[in-house]
């Protein structure tokens, strides 16, 4: 199934492409309204689990009560790990009423919802506009005010929502020739959806999932979205997480409080990510006010994995109340520098060496000026916690794929 979700949106990115040149018209049939309430959810970006990146299409009832167990055990929750989501394959068929029923992995999903409410935690799950998801099951497609509903009997607080089926289902069906017409469905099938969702009277953060072409930042929190993909599927692949980093600067000016900017879900401790890639992975996620979803495999979580993912400090910077995502402010060789405001004044600063080997000890020099800071700033060090002082010209040796993640609390 992995395969097939895989490679649709790889298929799908080329026939986005070709449709460029017809993108102007398309901004014309985009929704006037000014940007929604949100739904009150998502006033930092949301923490949590999701089944995807580790389990796939392996995910089941046992294998997310016990993430929710480790989110409690492991410290997870209380810093601030909150949404256990469910992504694609717990779809089960419709009955002869259009009721959604969930498959044989998943036996009952409001025991499962209470399960997850009893330990503090919330619970998501996944759909497609279209007729089927992803992976080939069951979207809601003509369904969505029924779906809904269902959600919030079985109490449901988020939702991921992802294009995939509708592409061929709906935009290319009845607007085969038609790129302006085909953006039109597209929006308004996710506003068709945010409405059924308010409807239900619950809140349920919604999570639009449509790969990050035709600029979602743009319409995505007219139709409610309190985060929207802004790429294809992460990998747990430095160059693949790297590309994505890239494609997020410029960005920032879309994203706030309720409604951010989702480079998707953490890959760390998946893969052969190493120490390094991890922490820099969570370092820019934290810079870029990034949903922190995590993704691996928590009943079998590693203690480095674990610091990495429960750092309160890098969290922290997350987590900041202004809501401001960070920026990309400069880039020399294979490093760059990014910044993000905090409130009260502070600063995060990252520098991130995206090169891989070092066969010497040559540093890299910080321009603090660049940073648009003068003389000597002090701050904390937020992987080895300790207090550092940064000077204009500062040489950094920085190993390869790693990054240092500096917190100034009064930046001059
Ligand atoms: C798409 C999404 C992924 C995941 C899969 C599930 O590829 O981008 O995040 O939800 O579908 O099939």
């Amino acid at each position: 199934m992995r395969i097939v979700a895989l490679l649709v949106p790889a298929v799908l990115a080329l026939t986005s492409l070709t449709a460029a040149a017809q993108k102007p018209t398309a901004a014309r049939a985009l929704p006037k309204a000014p940007l929604a309430a949100y739904q009150g959810a998502a006033q930092t970006p949301p923490m949590g689990w999701n089944s995807w990146n580790y389990f796939a299409d392996k995910v089941d009832d046992k294998g997310v009560r016990d993430a929710a167990d480790q989110l409690v055990a492991t410290g997870m929750k209380d810093a601030g790990y909150t949404y256990v989501n469910i992504d694609d394959t717990w779809e089960g068929e419709r009955d002869a009423n259009g009721v959604l029923h969930t498959n044989a992995k998943f036996p009952d999903m409001k025991a499962l919802a209470d399960y997850v409410h009893s330990k503090g935690l919330k619970l998501g799950i996944y759909s497609s506009p279209g007729s089927h998801t992803c992976a080939g099951y069951a979207g809601s497609l003509d369904h969505e005010a029924q779906d809904a509903q269902l959600y919030a009997q079985w109490g449901i607080d988020y939702l991921k929502y992802d294009l995939c089926g509708f592409i061929q289902d709906v935009m290319e069906k009845q607007a085969p020739h038609d790129r302006a017409e085909q953006m039109r469905l597209m929006v308004a099938s996710y506003a068709k959806m945010d409405k059924a969702l308010k409807a239900t009277g619950r809140p349920i953060a919604f999570s639009l999932c449509q790969y990050g072409w035709d600029a979602p930042w743009e319409w995505a929190p007219q139709v409610g979205g309190n985060l929207w993909r802004t790429t294809g599927d992460i990998e747990p692949d430095w160059d693949r997480i790297y590309a994505i980093v890239s494609q997020q600067a410029g960005l920032e000016k879309y994203a706030g409080p309720g409604h951010w900017n989702d480079p998707d879900m953490l890959e760390v401790g998946n893969g052969r990510l190493t120490l390094d890639e991890n922490r820099s992975h969570f370092s820019l996620w934290a810079i870029l006010a990034a949903p922190l979803l995590a993704g691996n495999d928590l009943p079998n979580m590693k203690p480095e994995i674990k610091a990495i993912l429960t750092n309160r400090d890098v969290i922290a910077i997350d987590q900041d109340s202004l809501g401001k995502q960070g920026s990309r402010v400069y880039s020399e060789g294979e490093v760059d520098v990014w910044t993000r405001h905090l409130a009260g004044g502070a600063m995060a600063i990252a520098v991130v060496n995206a090169g891989g080997r070092r066969y010497s000890t040559h540093p890299f020099h910080l321009s603090l000026a660049k940073l648009g800071l003068h003389g000597p700033q002090t701050g904390k060090d937020l992987w080895t916690g300790k207090p550092i002082t940064l000077t204009e010209g500062q040489p950094l040796e920085l190993a390869g794929h790693g990054v240092l993640l500096v917190r100034i609390g009064a930046p001059k």
